[in-house]
């Protein structure tokens, strides 16, 4: 069956973006004037410290967590709230234990005021996508970590958003489970057409989906940085330049 996108844009323009919060009686700035264009269908990673403001950024984008100043435009409308253009994966799927893979995969679209039937052949569609078609009456404890995430995945695209938001999404993966899943992803966020942000602390992963890396900085008089990955689809870890990649990332982190 075919979903065809009409329109499908999902362009974001972050405008001047800073975030504090206040910790016991100290403001603590976590992000100073952010400014950054994300084209549409890019994917964007962003990369950083532990505590640098990833996943603020992240929620900020998702309508989750308003900034102090600054806007959030999609497609040139400022955003007010979470929206129907984008949808989240967080690095814990949050399936419910009760329903079924498809009756998961469904819901967002079904509380989102869709009619059941449709949203369930909608549902199926994705399921399939993720590879897990003879999974869709099995229960979430029946699944492994790696099949439950792609229900997750499953369930955020099945709503069609124009914008996929990605927080450590494969975090709590073993070592080759999240190898195959950063390639499903890739072939999907091709397919699929959105644009992609991508919350990650595994530089490799960055460089492998993203067409730029967002580095937040450690220090907050620093700025952030965008480096470009200019290197040819599939990606191939082991290539040379993708190797120098490596490199030139890890020593912005001052890793060797
Ligand atoms: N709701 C909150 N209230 C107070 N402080 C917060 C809140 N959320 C985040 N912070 C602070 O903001 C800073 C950035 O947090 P954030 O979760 O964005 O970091 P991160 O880059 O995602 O880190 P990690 O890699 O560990 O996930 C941290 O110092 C954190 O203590
Ligand atoms: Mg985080």
């Amino acid at each position: 069956m075919e979903y065809v996108q009409t329109s499908r844009k999902g362009e974001i323009a972050l405008r001047d973006l800073s975030k504090s919060f206040q910790i016991s009686g100290r403001s603590l700035r976590v992000l100073r004037n952010v400014n950054l264009d994300i084209r549409s269908g890019e994917c964007l990673a962003i990369v950083g410290a532990s505590g640098s403001g990833k996943t603020t950024l992240l929620r900020i984008l998702a309508g989750l967590e308003a900034a102090d100043a600054g806007k959030v435009l999609i497609d040139s409308e400022p955003i007010t709230g979470v929206g129907n253009e984008r949808a989240v994966i967080f690095q814990e799927p949050r399936l419910l234990p009760w329903l079924t893979v498809l009756e998961n995969v469904a819901f967002g679209l079904e509380v989102r005021g869709g009619d059941a039937r449709h949203a369930k052949e909608r549902a199926r569609h994705y399921i399939s996508l993720v590879g897990l078609a003879e999974f869709a009456d099995a229960y979430p404890k029946q699944l492994s970590g790696g099949m439950a995430q792609r229900v997750g995945i499953a369930r955020a695209l099945t709503v069609q958003p124009e914008i996929l938001l990605l927080d450590e999404p494969f975090g709590a993966l073993d070592a080759m489970t999240k190898l195959t899943m950063q390639e499903e992803l890739e072939r999907i966020w091709r397919d699929e057409n959105v644009t992609m942000v991508l919350v990650t602390h595994d530089l490799e992963e960055a460089i492998y989906l993203a067409d730029r890396v967002l580095v937040l900085p450690k220090n907050k008089d620093g700025n952030p940085k965008t480096i470009e990955i200019d290197l040819a689809r599939p990606r191939d870890r082991s290539e040379t330049r993708f190797v120098q990649y490596r490199k030139d990332l890890f020593r912005e982190f001052g890793l060797h």
